[in-house]
């Protein structure tokens, strides 16, 4: 990962300019998508099932997906970079999935009692991660919500500890410090517990204390100076690799010295895999970074794009839930579609030669907008690993939240979406986002990817 661009003067009106008109060109182009949002807004708040999907001056409206390929309502054909945010890595409506689960559908989809398929899928996750025990929930919410509660009853303690920025889902435990104004930060070893969003109780955000990714010391500190007030946290829970934040790759050591300190103070350490989890290795970032967690937790490509969630841990942390004392409960956990969705995914799909596929193709689509950069001396690098990855916009390496407030060139984040959605990309939204590769994209829709990057290249410094 090299920084290219550094100093380079690009002309900000130029930015502007091509902003308004590439904003003008999706707006032409998505009118029957502005047609739905006249109605959708009648009755669905804002006019989308969830505030992540609101776009100004409306959001694109799909129909449709196959293979690589997504389709809105104005008949637009894109290649799913975006992929359901980062879910779908086995493609749209992969034979495999669509034949478990039409056999399944016509079967009885619901009964809240356990199947075999439940099993086979907890035996190919215990093997893959290297935790014993699993057990389902619907969302990735649902997943780190409850893991959360088991690492609280296993130590007896309330504090939660977090990475400053990170995201684990909408429910209070975890909606703190994501999002924060750069000077709202204050110092780094005494990061202010800020809820995200309002709605949340101060007693609630107040256990929930973050420290900057990347940086163990830090961690310890805090850790010590929360022992001295009797508030000695329960479980540290963040992602290997952040991926909320484009993608920041954790620096060498730095995981080794979090698993270190996590075991010398007894906090359970919970590895949130709901992006990384079956999508950067069969065994996740877990396996990808040779980790040994307490619990991880699962999500999005779990499912193969019907709602689901996983929660595995040690024997020893998971006996709170067997001994009864903390109820893991859920009326749809192990949903028989899900579940057949799943097994099918996991049996069939994401082999081995899936993953070597997907490297490749990250690989490539790397090295080519690298060369991009390079070429026309643009500011930032590319980073990624196996199907997720992004070009970071940006004169210095990004390291943690602080360092991506101060340095991210959002306005040109803001102009690569625009770009590629022109351009017959479907792009994730957000400029904290990445893409996301499937099994099903080809080299030839990774050519196209750097093809529209370099047409944004040559015009911002034409
Ligand atoms: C790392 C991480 N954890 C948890 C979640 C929450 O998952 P869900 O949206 O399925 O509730 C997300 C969602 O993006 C995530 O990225």
């Amino acid at each position: 990962m090299t920084v290219v661009g550094a100093g380079a003067q690009i002309d900000k009106s130029r930015i502007a300019e091509l902003t308004a008109k590439e904003e003008k060109r999706l707006n032409d182009s998505t009118t029957g998508s502005g047609k739905m949002y006249e109605r959708a807004k009648k009755t669905m708040a804002g006019g989308v099932p969830s505030s992540y999907q609101v776009r100004d001056p409306w959001p694109i409206y799909l129909e449709e997906g196959k293979g690589s390929k997504v389709w809105d309502v104005d008949g637009n054909e894109r290649i799913d970079y975006h992929n359901g945010f980062g879910s779908m890595v086995q493609g749209h409506a992969h034979p495999a999935i669509v034949k478990a689960v039409a056999d399944r559908v016509a079967r009885g989809t619901h009964f809240a009692a356990p199947m075999e398929d439940s099993i086979v899928v907890s035996e190919a996750l215990a093997d893959r991660f290297g935790l014993p025990l699993w057990r389902y929930v619907n969302s990735g919410t649902e997943a780190t919500m409850d893991a959360i509660r088991i690492a609280r009853a296993y130590t007896g303690r309330d504090t939660v500890m977090k990475i400053l920025g990170s995201y684990h889902g909408h429910h209070d435990y975890a909606m703190v410090c994501i999002g924060v104004p750069y000077d709202d930060i204050g110092d780094r070893d005494d990061i202010p517990s800020l809820p995200y969003g309002a709605g949340i109780p101060k007693a609630v955000s107040d256990m929930t204390v973050a420290v900057p990714f990347n940086d163990a010391a830090a961690m310890e500190r805090r850790i010590e100076r929360l022992a001295e007030e009797g508030r000695l946290p329960a479980c540290v829970i963040m992602e290997a690799a952040m991926m909320n934040l484009g993608v920041i790759l954790p620096e060498p050591g730095y995981l080794e010295a979090v698993r270190e300190i996590t075991r010398k103070y007894g906090i359970v350490w919970i590895v949130d895999e709901v992006k990384t989890g079956l999508t950067v290795a069969p065994g996740g970032a877990t396996e990808k970074f040779g980790l040994s967690p307490d619990m991880v937790t699962l999500a999005k490509a779990l499912g193969g794009g019907l709602p689901c969630g996983g929660i595995g841990a040690t024997e020893e942390v998971m006996e709170v839930v067997l001994d009864g004392s903390v109820y893991q409960v859920g009326t749809y956990n192990g949903n028989p579609l899900t579940m057949a969705a799943a097994r099918a995914s996991i049996e069939n799909v994401l082999t081995d030669d899936a993953y070597a596929h997907l490297n490749m193709l990250n690989d490539r689509l790397m090295n080519g907008c690298s060369a991009v950069l390079e070429k026309y001396n643009l500011p930032g690098y590319t980073v990624g690993i196996s199907s997720k990855g992004c070009v970071t916009f940006s004169e210095k390496k990004i390291t943690d939240y602080e360092s991506f407030m101060e340095n991210q060139r959002g306005d040109l984040a803001d102009l690569a979406w625009l770009y590629a959605m022109n351009r017959e990309i479907f792009m994730t939204p957000g400029r904290e986002e990445e893409w996301t590769l499937s099994v099903q994209h080809s080299v030839e829709d990774a050519e196209k990817y750097i093809a529209m990057f370099e047409e944004m290249a040559h015009d911002l410094t034409a």
